[in-house]
């Protein structure tokens, strides 16, 4: 028998970190037809519209299994980047090399016309982002507007894809007949639509995409068909063909809001755990340790573009769905958690200077969107706090942007608490000599643990019990 203070195999059954086996390509050489009919074996042209973090690696990957891509984008940038065979998304491993094989081949080109590219192709894929407005409803206008360039030139055999994650319905009412009255065709008949969500992970996309089973749900019969038809020509993996495009979008939803609520539950009892004393981190890796318990993480709050976006698409159609309501508002109160936590062990922040670490929503990431960051800087600066804030992958001038003044990694500082918002293990080399007047450090994603710090500077995290301190001496800077 052995006797362990963790169980050892509960990396294997906590959330995200259960490995795919990778799927290796079985496809022969394919064999370009125009008009591509769907039949197997063959390529023809596709344009995927958005050639962003996701975008970009779902080009290469087609290019990859013998199609010519046309990638549309709004920002000539990236285009010009593209024709000159770069890729702009640093943080995914192999696409840079993906891209430059494609362009060099000779079957991957970029353009700023989307109606053009749509005329040239058998199949279009939509990928640019749906996000929310202030009222926290589906803000459209990058996808309205790229429907509107694209729909002159659906033409008599087009497969139309949307691959961002949409409200369910919004494939076959809101943009299905946008698609036919430009084009005078009828779909699911002349041409076809279906959806088929994005579920890669920034930063192992092209890993994702040898992982994963494609979800694929048509308007209709046809358009399934010919949607999965595409997808098995260009991927690996498993192709799961649905009911309907509804039934693919919900699938998309329900994921995500799955990991939305169970992260809320995990926050809630981190605030429990603390009560009472106990290590929750312990707690879930000892409930986890069975595979009928799947409890993710507790943290500062869920960011990025997908979690804390989808329970809105989800809330715009059902408002009655209480628990994701309540899990949204959960989740973004793990802000208010830590800062009063930092309250409580240096008394008030009028006057204090904080340094945050990590602003990004991940880290290893280079996005913003929904970062924790953002309300973590603006509350701590509410409460008085002179806020710095430091991220590797941020510039000075970007940093200042997210309303704090920028640090630089190893310089003094006199700052009293330290917050990490993101993992970076970087965060791990701080050390603490560099700030005498340190009283805490709050580890916002549990992953400081390891850090050796003063007995005077206190640890604090989510759903963690205080550890004593010594009491500091009165330093220079100190009142
Ligand atoms: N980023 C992720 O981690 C992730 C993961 C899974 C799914 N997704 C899905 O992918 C979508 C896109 O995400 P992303 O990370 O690739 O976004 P991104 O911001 O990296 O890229 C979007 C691209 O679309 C372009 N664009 C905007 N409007 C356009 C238009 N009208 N026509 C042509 N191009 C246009 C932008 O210039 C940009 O290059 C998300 O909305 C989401 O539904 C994203």
């Amino acid at each position: 028998m052995t006797i362990v203070a963790r169980p050892t195999s509960v990396q294997s059954l906590l959330g995200g970190s259960i490995e795919l086996p990778v799927h290796a390509c079985g496809h022969g050489p394919a064999i370009e037809v125009s008009p591509w009919t769907a039949e197997p074996g063959s390529a023809g042209v596709v344009a995927v519209v958005g050639a962003g973090k996701m975008g970009l690696p779902l080009a290469a990957q087609f290019a990859d299994h013998g199609w010519h891509v046309i990638a549309v984008d709004v920002q000539q940038s990236v285009v010009d980047l593209i024709n000159e065979g770069r890729s702009h998304v640093a943080e995914e491993p192999g696409l840079a090399e993906l891209v430059a094989t494609a362009h060099s081949g000779g079957r991957l080109r970029a353009t700023t016309d989307g109606a053009a590219a749509a005329r040239d192709a058998d199949v279009v894929v939509l990928i640019v982002p749906v996000m929310l407005d202030d009222e926290q409803q589906p803000d459209y206008r990058y996808m309205d507007s790229a429907v509107a360039a694209i729909a002159p030139g659906v033409h008599p055999g087009s497969l139309v894809i949307f691959e961002t994650t949409l409200p369910v319905g919004d494939t076959r009412d809101r943009f299905t007949p946008r698609l036919e009255a430009v084009s005078g065709l009828t779909a699911d008949a002349d041409f076809f639509v279906a959806f088929s969500p994005e579920r890669l992970y920034s930063g192992a996309a092209l890993r994702n995409l040898a992982t994963y089973p494609k979800l694929v749900g048509g308007i209709g019969r046809a358009s399934t068909a010919r949607a999965a038809a595409f997808y098995d020509a260009v991927l690996d993996t498993e192709i799961v063909a649905m009911s309907n495009a509804e039934a693919a979008e919900f699938s998309k939803l329900a994921d995500t809001t799955y990991r939305d609520v169970n992260i809320a539950l995990a926050n809630e009892f981190a605030r429990y755990a603390e009560r009472v004393n106990v290590d929750i981190h312990e707690v879930i890796a000892a409930a986890n340790s069975q595979p009928y318990s799947h409890i993710h993480q507790p943290g500062l709050g869920v960011g990025g573009h997908c979690i804390p976006v989808y329970p809105h698409f989800l809330l715009s159609r059902a408002p009655e769905l209480e628990l994701v309501e309540l899990s949204r508002r959960t989740n973004d109160g793990q802000v208010g958690v830590a800062i009063r936590s930092i309250e409580k062990e240096i008394g008030g922040l009028e006057g204090v200077p904080v340094l945050v670490l990590g602003l990004t929503y991940r880290h290893g990431v280079h996005e913003l969107a929904y970062s924790r960051a953002l309300p973590l800087i603006e509350r701590l600066t509410h409460a008085g706090a002179l806020v710095s804030a430091y991220d590797p992958l941020l510039t000075p001038e970007e940093t200042a942007r997210c309303c704090a003044t920028p640090w630089t990694w190893g310089t003094a500082g006199p700052f009293r608490a330290v917050v990490t918002q993101t993992a970076d293990p970087l965060f791990n080399e701080l050390d603490p000599d560099w700030f005498p007047d340190l009283d805490v450090v709050f580890d916002g994603r549990d992953s400081l643990r390891d850090l050796a710090l003063p007995p005077t500077v206190a640890y604090r995290g989510i759903g963690l019990p205080p550890r004593p301190r010594a009491v500091a001496q009165p330093g220079p800077g100190r009142q």
